[in-house]
């Protein structure tokens, strides 16, 4: 290969990297009280000169590609909540929300948002900590208040 054509590749192969990309975006840290529900805010952005409506949304807990963050996975069964397909899809919007989130569930969470283009295209957040504190005892309150 010569240089120049060295060049065209590398070039062409960076566009084809720019004009497919998922840039996605989540809070850093977000607390929370014990038996409360929190809110793991993400969105994207999809850029693409391809037109697709066939996405999904992941979040894992401290490991990527480890178990789901969902109602399918025994530590959480019925405590997810998700956004709509259409706040998903026309929004940019990758939220879930835990309910009665529990002291143990602190730690890093991380969103993942893939669509299918010309081939599966992921993105990735970079990661939230949740940090889940007990209840705070009435007269605990009162001093901290005063
Ligand atoms: C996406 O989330 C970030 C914070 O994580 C926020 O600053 C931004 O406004 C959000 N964008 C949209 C379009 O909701
Ligand atoms: C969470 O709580 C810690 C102290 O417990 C505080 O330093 C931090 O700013 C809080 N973060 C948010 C996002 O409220
Ligand atoms: C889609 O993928 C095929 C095979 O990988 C490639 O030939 C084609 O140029 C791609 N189209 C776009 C729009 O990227
Ligand atoms: C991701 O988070 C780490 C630690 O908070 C930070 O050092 C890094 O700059 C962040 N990366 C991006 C792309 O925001």
């Amino acid at each position: 290969m010569s240089l120049m054509r060295l060049l065209l590749f590398l070039q062409g192969a960076l566009q084809g990297c720019l004009s497919q990309s998922i840039h996605v975006f989540q809070i850093p840290e977000v607390n929370a009280t014990k038996g409360s529900t929190v809110t793991l805010q993400c969105n994207y952005t999809l850029i693409s000169t391809e037109e697709t409506s066939i996405g999904w949304y992941r979040w894992y807990k401290h490991v990527l590609g480890g178990p789901e963050v969902s109602n399918d996975n025994v530590h959480f069964k019925d405590r997810v909540s998700r956004v709509t397909n259409t706040d998903f899809l026309s929004n940019g919007l990758a939220n879930i929300q835990l309910h009665d989130v529990q002291l143990e569930e602190s730690g890093m969470y991380l969103c993942e948002v893939e669509f299918m283009l010309n081939q599966s295209t992921k993105g990735y957040g970079n990661w939230t900590f949740l940090h889940v504190q007990g209840e705070i005892p009435d007269h605990l309150l009162y001093y901290t208040q005063s």
